[in-house]
């Protein structure tokens, strides 16, 4: 990893929110930071203000040659890329039957795809440097999945899948992962980045419409500070011993904590039946050798 004065940050989702306050957090901490975003005139102000640190670059995920281009431009512009932040992503939310094969897979291809292209785009020079630090968003609902979000959290849960087993497939490299989850944030993400379903069945109203109530009344009054997360990224990233899983806000911390206690209980609760489907005589090891 470069010294703390010569890192230099990849943002994806840089124009609001946890992106735009990472980004300021970074530049204020004299850091240099690759602004990447759909509209980067919308990040013209940053650029202005911090024109030998700052580079704002056109980039939706979503669009392979505009993920190899932003790369391009940050190697060509500042050398290397020592952090990358895959923080691009929007809420679908609906229950799984309301919700249409086109809009299930748009938000896959933000939320996954555009997230596994960036990464797969930056390693090569990762690999390269024998350093640099993945810092993947997902979300409380990348753990824990809540009805009326099943496909939201199914983005996160795959999202997770994919980190976890990246952090040891790069470890050995001198390259660090670290998976973001946020519980309540006040960002533009209830606002103008949740989609809700265009159908609604009424056999699902009495179990998802009161979240889909709370994510709507919660706009603008989410507990969590951004400014506070970003500083809290930037602890992580500064740590020699960064965490896999960096759970932001006590809202997040309690969901995930519930989670593992039942998940623990059923396990041990289904643990007879479980251990006993092996092949009579056949000896179990750990899976992966
Ligand atoms: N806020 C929360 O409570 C919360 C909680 C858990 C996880 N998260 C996660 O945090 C991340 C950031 O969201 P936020 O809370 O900061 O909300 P936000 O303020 O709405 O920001 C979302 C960002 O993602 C960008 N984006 C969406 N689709 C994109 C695409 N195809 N290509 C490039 N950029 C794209 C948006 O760009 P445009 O300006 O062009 O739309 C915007 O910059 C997301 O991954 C979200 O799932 C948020």
């Amino acid at each position: 990893m470069a010294s703390s004065s010569h890192r230099v940050w990849f943002i994806t989702g840089s124009s609001t929110g946890f992106g735009r306050t990472l980004a300021e957090a970074v530049l204020d901490k004299g850091e240099t930071v690759v602004l990447t975003a759909r509209k980067p005139e919308q990040v013209e102000d940053l650029t202005a203000k911090f024109p030998n640190r700052a580079l704002a670059v056109r980039l939706d995920v979503t669009k392979p040659e505009e993920v190899r281009e932003a790369v391009k431009q940050a190697i060509a512009t500042f050398g290397r890329i020592d952090v990358l932040v895959n923080n691009a992503g929007y809420g679908t939310m609906g229950a799984i039957e309301e919700l249409s094969d086109e809009v299930v897979r748009r938000q896959f291809e933000t939320n996954v795809f555009g997230a596994l292209d960036v990464t797969r785009a930056v390693l090569p020079h990762l690999r390269q440097q024998r350093s640099g630090h993945i810092l993947n968003f997902s979300s409380v609902g990348g753990f824990v999945s809540f009805p009326g979000a099943g496909i939201y959290c199914s983005t996160k849960f795959a999202l997770e899948g994919i980190s976890e087993a990246l952090a040891q497939e790069v470890a050995h490299l001198g390259i660090k992962v670290t998976i973001v989850e946020p519980g309540a944030f006040r960002t533009d993400f209830n606002g103008r980045s949740l989609v809700l379903s265009d159908t609604q069945i009424a056999d699902y109203e009495p179990v998802i419409s009161s979240f889909r109530q709370w994510l709507q009344d919660n706009d603008g009054k989410q507990p969590g500070d951004p400014k506070k997360a970003a500083l809290a990224m930037i602890q992580a990233v500064e740590s020699d011993n960064p965490p896999l899983r960096l759970t932001l806000g006590a809202d997040a911390v309690s969901a995930i904590d519930a989670k593992l206690e039942s998940v623990k209980a059923e396990l041990y609760a289904w643990k007879e039946v479980a251990v006993n489907t092996a092949f009579e005589g056949a000896e179990v090891g750990a899976i992966g050798g």
